[in-house]
């Protein structure tokens, strides 16, 4: 039976938490794995093998990650063959504490070593050892062996853009943020190696590029392959200038190192789009002080009048976090007036939240939780309302969308569609032709939402 099993394809099941560099690392580990046999499914049930990917940024997410595991116990008991692998930031902040908590989970697998993920099935396979650990931090930036992997892979009908990992790590040390200890020192990934894994994603057919990094700005200040230090607007400018790279996006960046040459990009790259997520966490000075975050809320302001001034019409999103250790009701009304000064497109908030070796994990004075529940449903409330009224000022506008679904539930009625600005806004749409994911298409703004836009079809682009 067991002899089987590994000559016919496996299955497996990859779930991904968090932010999109564990959506790219996912992707990457189902294309090594599709290497040794393994095709993926939308279930874990009857999958061979079942990977979670994992993100530790609040305790919710490391909450859901144990409770899933919890429920795969009854599912391995019943399947004895099946193998668990928990990989991410809780992976690599857990270590071997995850087989004591879990002892039915067979793999864990670092943030930096998920290429030995199949050395280890096959160890496992093999019977060689009973459980699998990896959980190194590298010094250098791991070069993905299988970068050549996607050159013999066409595109799957769906697929038309692509995130691409620009450096790995972070040294911000934000006082409340765990990342620096589940992704290890900041490594800028050499120029050269992005180029040509963007060069080879639009050679099969992709039309979007998404740099990926948390801190952007400091690229190329942090090379551990010997080079010349470029910045990311030098990195920027080279990937905007590869043919049939119809969108370029990048995140994230962080306010305290946004240069002007980074900010002029706007104005000069026509396939750079004009969308722009500058997370400023909170909107008190003595708050950001003791957050770590280097620059204060007029420093803020005043990036935000500079970018604005080379790109008018670029959309701003943000990420705030209310209730941080001693955050008083002043400092939480100068998160709110930030809000009505800058007037975000649109945020992602979160409730502050304990981390394992942080700074703020130990600060004193923290905020209650219903007070830190109280002052997120103000902050998300006025901010739905500023979306509406910015969203609004797209109606009546003529704008590209890059198509993303196309589908008629009967055959007589038009298709209806979903796509994207270059502002990053989902447009609803019908046509009476089929168009396929990453065309692009004009389309006039009629309704405007909280979340989305709705547009009548004004031609397709070439
Ligand atoms: N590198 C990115 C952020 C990555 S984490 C940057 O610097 O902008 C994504 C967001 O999660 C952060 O911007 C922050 O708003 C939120 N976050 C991080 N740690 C948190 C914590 N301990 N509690 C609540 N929110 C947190
Ligand atoms: Fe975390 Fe700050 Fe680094 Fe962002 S910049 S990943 S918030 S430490
Ligand atoms: Fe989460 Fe790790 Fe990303 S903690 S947000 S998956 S870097």
């Amino acid at each position: 039976m067991k002899e089987k099993k590994t000559t016919m394809t496996k299955q497996v099941y990859i779930k991904t938490f968090g932010c999109q560099m564990n959506e790219r690392d996912s992707e990457i580990m189902e294309q090594m794995l599709a290497q040794s046999g393994y095709i993926p499914v939308g279930e874990p049930t009857n999958a061979d093998l079942v990977i979670l990917n994992t993100c530790s940024i609040r305790a919710k997410a490391e909450q859901k990650v144990f409770s899933l595991l919890g429920s795969l116990r009854k599912q391995k008991k019943q399947q004895p063959d099946l193998r668990i692998a928990v990989a991410g930031c809780v992976a690599q902040q857990e270590g071997e504490q995850i087989f004591r908590r879990m002892p039915h989970v067979d793999i864990v697998v670092g943030t930096q070593q998920l290429y030995q993920l199949p050395e280890m099935l096959g160890r496992l396979e093999r019977q060689e050892t009973a459980r699998e650990i990896s959980c190194d931090l590298e010094k250098e930036f791991i070069i993905p062996p299988f970068q050549k992997l996607l050159q013999d892979r066409p595109p799957q009908s769906a697929e038309f853009r692509k995130f691409v990992t620009i450096m790995q790590g972070c040294n911000n040390y934000c006082s409340y943020c765990v990342v620096p200890t589940t992704r290890g020192r900041e490594i800028s990934r050499p120029v050269a190696d992005i180029l040509e894994e963007v060069r080879l994603q639009v050679n099969r057919g992709i039309k979007e590029i998404t740099l990926l990094g948390q801190n952007v700005n400091s690229y190329g200040c942090t090379n551990a392959v010997a080079e010349k230090p470029t910045g990311f607007a030098y990195l920027l400018k080279m990937v905007a200038a590869i043919p049939g790279v119809q969108r370029l996006r990048f995140t994230t960046s962080n306010p305290q190192d946004l240069s002007t040459e980074l900010m002029q990009c706007f104005q000069e790259l026509p396939n750079l789009c004009p969308h722009f997520h500058l997370p400023v966490q909170a909107g008190s000075n003595a708050v950001l002080k003791r957050m770590n975050r280097k620059y204060t809320r007029e420093l803020y302001q005043e990036k935000v009048a500079e970018l604005r001034s080379y790109r008018p019409d670029i959309a701003l999103c943000t990420d705030v976090i209310v209730g941080f250790p001693g955050e008083t009701e002043e400092d939480f009304a100068q998160t709110m007036e930030l809000l009505e000064t800058v007037r975000f497109h649109g945020s992602f908030s979160f409730k502050y939240s304990d981390r394992p070796h942080t700074r703020s994990a130990d600060f004193s004075d923290k905020v209650e939780e219903q007070v830190k529940g109280e002052r997120l449903q103000r902050f998300q409330s006025r901010q739905d309302a500023i979306s509406l009224e910015r969203n609004q000022e797209f109606l009546g506008k003529t704008v590209e969308v890059m198509i993303e679904s196309c589908s008629s539930a009967d055959p007589s009625e038009p298709f209806q569609m979903k796509g994207r600005t270059g502002s990053n806004h989902i447009v609803h749409l019908r046509s009476s032709t089929q168009l396929l994911p990453g065309d692009l298409v004009l389309v006039t703004l009629t309704h405007a939402g909280q979340h989305s836009l709705k547009g009548v079809l004004k031609g397709v682009l070439p």
